[in-house]
Formats: structure tokens, C-alpha cells, sequence
């Protein structure tokens, strides 16, 4: 697949510091369930948390392409890094870039860019999940400002963040029509991490429960128009689906580059077990899934940056990019047998972080609901 100058230039850049800041740490990060400070400041340094952020607002100024080929760089060294970034930057940076006020652009995309604010996304609760339009969470309106009440659930970044993109209903409604989005600040009083998940991948990065016991957010944090707030959270969605199905083909390249090299040198029966056919199968169709995912996340990334429709690309893409993470870090266990059982070898690792690319941001089966939907309609 051959990428513009521009972007090989851009892929080459997070590949180098994938290999030399991530990887050797990814572990570790596993192991102790957190992303080092120092990771962050230096995600930051190289522009990675503020890739498609105008330079204007203190960002790199690139575009859905640069950030996609950054997220696949990222995750394929450290997924819970890269979902960091991903949840950052589509989920809590995108929708003020594409909704935000001026004011809010001028406040919160230099301090998102610099790292100075970590972003994240409050959409799904404890019974809202799938079904996001049944959200509980609402939002008062008491004059000058709203009143925010409910909890979040599965809340990528929520330990780190400085910032939350809230959904709640300003309006009692049975569907999701009252929905209106909000920023907040989460040094308000009132907000409070209830607990941080212990979860069997993506270890690194915080999934957090959060509060919000009647936090005060001012109304000029109100995100777009009044009411909107469930169609923000699906356009949203959209670009974010693009930064999972990225991060699946990380892992996926990850566990393939590994099984690949283990296989050249793993002997039995006299020979290495890459002659034998079985092998070279399983590698064949591992490279074959993870060029038709990156084909479909360029097509998605590049319709984004053209201003065109993209769900049904950006679902398609995350459907087969998760899918075929799940299927090529099953088989580079299976190639590397008992070994890769291990946590010696990074492949199951791999395995356990691809589980979640499934079902965030979107389970398959909402990705195939989505999908159908349009194709249904045209
Ligand atoms: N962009 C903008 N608007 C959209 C849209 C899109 N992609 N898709 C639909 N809409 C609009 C519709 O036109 C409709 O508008 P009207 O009210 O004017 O008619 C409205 O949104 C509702 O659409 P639907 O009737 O299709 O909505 P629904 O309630 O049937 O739900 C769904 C559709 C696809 C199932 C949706 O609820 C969905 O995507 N669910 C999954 C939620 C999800 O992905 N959650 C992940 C949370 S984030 C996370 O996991 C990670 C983290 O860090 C927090």
C-alpha cells in the first residue's frame, strides 16, 4: 500500500517513536495498568495529541488520514496508548473542533493540543449502553448556568481527564431527542471517579465509572444547538470508529510482525515451522485482513478529510479492522504455541487488547446495524 510523501513521512515518524518510547514499555504498562506520565508529555511533545487540532489552536494541523496512520503507529507499539490518543483526540477534541463556539475553540483546543487537558467522552451508562438514546443523565437549566446529575459508564480517559464531553437530557424524554452535550471541566466540584475498571486488556488505559452530583457547568459550555446532542455523539462516533478500527489494525500488525518472525525461527521436525503450509496459511491470510482493513480505514479517513458522508465507512472499517484483530491474534498465539500462551511473549497481550476494539465506540453487531441501515436506505 503506498501512502503520499506527506503521509509515509508522518507514518515513519510515529513508527520510530512506537518503536523506541512504546514498545519497549508496552509491558509494563500492561502490567502496572498505567501509561507513564512521561509517555504523555512526550505524546504531546511530538504532536500527537493535537495531530488534526489547526495549528492556530496550538495543534499539528494534519489531517484524518495522518491521525489514523499516528493511532495504527501508536497501538501497534502500545494499544492502551493508543486508544489514549484516539479517545483524546476523535471523541473529545473533534467534537468541539466541529461544534465548538469560538470562545470554546480558543479555551479548550490549545490546552487538548498541549496536553495540558486530557480528553474524554461521558455518552454510555450503567443501562444506556448500546441503547445510548436511553441515557439517564440530565442536565438542569437554572438560569446562567446547567446542573449536571448522573453517572457514566466505561469512560475511556476518565482517570486522566481534564476535560469531558457530557451528554444529558436538558429535556424529559422517553427517546433520545432531549439529549443536549456539554463541556466540562472536571476539577468542578462534583465530579468524582467512582471506581477504575480492572479489565482483561488495553490494561494501560483508565476505563473509568464517573459522577457528576449536581456539577454546575456554565451555559456557554452548552456544545452545539440545544437538543442536538445525540446527533453530535453519532457524527462523533463516526470519526472515532475510524480511530478504533486504526488501533485494531496496530494490534493486528503487532501480532502478525511477531508470529511472522517466530516462525522463521522456531524449529521443529528439522526445519522452521514457516515451511510448512499450515503456517504460511495462517501469515497469508493475517497480511490479507490487515491490507483490506487498512484499505478500508483510508477509505473512511479520506472521505472524512473530503468533507463526504463517512458512517458506513467508518463502520465497516471498524467492524472488519476489530474482527480481524480478534482472528489474527488468536492464530499468532496458535503459531506461537505453548510460548505464546505466555506472558513472556507479547502475543497474548495482543490477544487481550484486541477483545475491546469489538465492542467500544460501537459493538460489531451495532457496526452491522449501522451498516445495513444505509445500505438498507439506498
Ligand atoms: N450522525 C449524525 N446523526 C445521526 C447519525 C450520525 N452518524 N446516525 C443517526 N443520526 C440521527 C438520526 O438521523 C436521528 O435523527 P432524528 O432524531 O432527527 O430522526 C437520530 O440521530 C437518531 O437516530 P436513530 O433513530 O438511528 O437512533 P437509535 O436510537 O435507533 O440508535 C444506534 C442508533 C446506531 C443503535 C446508536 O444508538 C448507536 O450507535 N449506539 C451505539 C452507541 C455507542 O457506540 N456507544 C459507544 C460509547 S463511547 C465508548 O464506547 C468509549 C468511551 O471511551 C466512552
Amino acid at each position: 500500500m503506498s501512502y503520499s510523501e506527506h503521509h509515509q513521512a508522518i507514518r515513519d515518524m510515529a513508527s520510530r517513536f512506537s518503536n523506541t518510547e512504546l514498545a519497549p514499555l508496552a509491558h509494563e504498562i500492561d502490567k502496572e495498568a498505567r501509561i507513564p506520565k512521561e509517555i504523555l508529555r512526550k505524546l504531546a511533545d511530538n504532536g500527537f495529541l493535537g495531530i488534526f487540532i489547526p495549528e492556530a489552536y496550538g495543534g499539528a494541523g494534519m489531517d484524518y488520514v495522518s491521525y489514523a496512520l499516528v493511532v495504527e503507529e501508536l497501538s501497534r507499539g502500545c494499544a492502551s496508548t493508543g486508544v489514549l490518543v484516539s479517545a483524546h483526540a476523535s471523541l473529545a477534541t473533534w467534537p468541539i473542533m466541529r461544534f465548538g463556539t469560538d470562545e470554546q475553540k480558543a479555551k479548550y483546543l490549545p490546552k487538548l493540543a498541549s496536553g495540558e487537558m486530557i480528553g474524554c467522552f461521558c455518552l454510555s451508562e450503567p443501562n444506556a449502553g448500546s441503547d445510548a438514546g436511553a441515557l439517564t443523565t440530565v442536565a438542569e437549566d437554572r438560569g446562567d448556568h446547567y446542573v449536571i446529575r448522573g453517572v457514566k459508564n466505561w469512560i475511556t480517559n476518565g482517570r486522566e481527564a481534564g476535560l469531558a464531553i457530557v451528554f444529558a437530557k436538558t429535556r424529559k424524554t422517553e427517546n433520545h431527542k432531549g439529549i443536549s452535550a456539554f463541556i466540562v471541566e472536571t476539577n468542578s466540584p462534583g465530579f468524582s471517579i467512582i471506581k477504575v475498571e480492572d479489565k482483561l486488556g488495553i490494561k494501560g488505559s483508565s476505563t473509568a465509572q464517573l459522577a457528576f452530583d449536581d456539577v454546575k457547568v456554565p451555559k456557554a459550555n452548552l456544545l452545539g444547538q440545544l437538543e442536538q446532542g445525540f446527533k453530535i455523539a453519532l457524527a462523533t462516533l463516526d470519526g472515532g470508529r475510524l480511530g478504533i478500527a486504526s488501533q485494531a489494525l496496530g494490534i493486528g500488525e503487532a501480532a502478525f510482525r511477531y508470529a511472522k518472525s517466530y516462525a522463521k525461527e522456531r524449529v521443529q521436525f528439522g526445519a522452521p515451522i514457516a515451511d510448512l503450509q499450515g503456517i504460511q496459511f495462517m501469515l497469508a491470510d493475517m497480511s490479507t485482513k490487515l491490507a483490506a482493513a487498512r484499505l478500508l480505514i483510508l477509505d473512511g479517513s479520506l472521505k472524512k478529510d473530503q468533507g463526504k458522508p463517512y458512517t458506513k465507512e467508518g463502520a465497516q472499517a471498524k467492524l472488519f479492522a476489530s474482527e480481524a484483530a480478534m482472528w489474527i491474534t488468536t492464530k499468532a498465539i496458535q503459531i506461537c504455541g505453548g510460548n505464546g500462551y505466555t506472558k513472556e511473549y507479547p502475543v497474548e497481550r495482543h490477544f487481550r487488547d484486541a477483545k475491546i476494539t469489538e465492542i467500544y465506540e460501537g459493538t460489531s453487531e451495532i457496526q452491522r446495524l449501522v451498516i445495513a441501515a444505509l445500505e438498507l436506505k439506498s
